[in-house]
């Protein structure tokens, strides 16, 4: 009798999980360099505003075109740093959008002023210019100043600034640009830190240039606000560590942080070009089965996200997530739906595109160093759960 030939049958391996960011494809490429620079930092031991700090200030003002960058502890402090700096406080409004991570309604809270929610656009997520009219002649009335404006440059198109200065100028508004997700992009061969008056930008780690911990920066070009804006970063500093001439915080970026951006910055560059392919990829695959992103003539975009609007979107994620394909819903509640904003004013009329794609959109993943292989799992888990 001949044995048995008995076969084992291997059961194919799984494939390997997804991230939905990969950041440790990005440090196996420039761990080397990112660890001698961080040796640096431990050897001159200048943990607190080292050398690295004015050099990556001097670089992200160079990259933005711009004649200062001011780092500062997050994104978060760039922006209430710069509220702070232009005296914004009780009894201004300043106009927002809703459909935004809370940071940005936040500062002006804090800050003791009043966020006043502005609709966006259904092509781009950004805050709709006659939107923004319609919530400054709104408030007429209110006993509430209006003082500024701060568009949010979501998901990583920079917003309508043209349109929004020009409305700006017309009511006597500063132009804030909330672009933390945003750093990178240009609009009209203006990089983001150029446009609005001020910019603020977020080097969180999942950020497109993110730091290994919390870290952001201001842009501009006024040299008295550069002055007000560096003694406010540091507890309203005068002319000695103990002389303070204003009330401030402690906003200052970490050195380390400064010297992982520096080794960050030299590849940024490329890792944009790669994350267009990314999301030209997705485009090709996906336009006519979801709505895609749309970016606006003259504008590109850092691809933050990969935001797309489905139908029966918790049925997309789940099914999605069972054939192993990770996603995010930003922002899943608008701001002014939620308990501490649902106080502060919105335009008149409401905000129905904001209620409408909040509950419509979600991301998918995105980042320099999705390959090809990977890219056509995510497009097809998301084709077969697509209703
Ligand atoms: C639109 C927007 N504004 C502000 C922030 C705040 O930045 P940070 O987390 O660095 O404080 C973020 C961060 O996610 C953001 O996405």
């Amino acid at each position: 009798m001949s044995p048995a030939v008995s076969r084992s049958v291997a059961a194919p391996a799984a494939p390997p999980p997804i991230p939905f960011i990969d950041l440790q494809a990005q440090r196996r490429r420039i761990a080397g360099e990112v660890e001698r620079a961080i040796a640096r930092v431990l050897a001159h031991g200048q943990f607190i505003m080292g050398p690295e700090i004015a050099e990556l200030e001097h670089r992200l003002a160079a990259y933005c075109g711009v004649k200062h960058a001011v780092t500062c502890g997050s994104g978060t402090d760039a922006l209430m740093l710069l509220l702070m700096a232009n005296g914004c406080g009780p009894g201004d409004a300043v106009f927002c959008p809703s459909f935004t991570f809370a940071a940005s309604a936040e500062v002006v809270a804090l800050v003791g002023a009043t966020p006043v929610f502005v609709d966006v656009g259904r092509d781009d997520f950004n805050m709709a210019p006659a939107s923004l009219e319609a919530a400054i002649a709104g408030i007429a009335g209110s006993g509430l100043t209006p003082r500024g404006v701060m568009p949010v440059d979501l998901f990583g198109q920079p917003a309508r600034y043209p349109e929004i200065e020009a409305i700006a100028r017309r009511h006597g508004l500063w132009v804030l640009a909330d672009a933390a997700q945003s750093f990178g992009a240009r609009l009209d061969n203006r990089r983001v830190g150029a446009l609005g008056d001020f910019a603020a930008t977020s080097f969180f780690p999942a950020k497109p240039l993110g730091c290994y911990g919390d870290g952001g920066a201001i842009f501009l070009n006024d040299d008295g606000l550069l002055e007000v804006l560096r003694s406010l970063r540091v507890h309203g500093q005068g002319r000695d560590k103990y002389e303070n001439v204003r009330i401030g915080i402690n906003g200052r970026m970490d050195t380390i942080q400064a010297a992982v951006l520096l080794e960050k910055l030299r590849i940024y560059d490329d890792e944009l070009a790669a994350r267009e392919r990314v999301a030209a990829r997705y485009a090709a695959a996906l336009d006519g089965l979801v709505a895609v992103p749309r970016l606006r003539a003259g504008a590109t975009s850092i691809w933050a996200c990969y935001t797309i609007e489905v139908d029966d979107r918790d049925g997309v994620v789940e099914r999605l997530k069972a054939r192993g394909v990770p996603s995010m819903i930003y922002y899943p509640r608008p701001l002014h739906r939620q308990e501490p904003y649902a106080r502060y004013p919105v335009v008149p009329g409401g905000l129905p595109v904001t209620e409408a794609v909040a509950a419509r959109v979600m991301s998918l993943p995105m980042h320099a160093y999705l390959d090809e292989t990977t890219q056509d799992r995510i497009i097809e888990g998301l084709r077969d759960s697509l209703p």
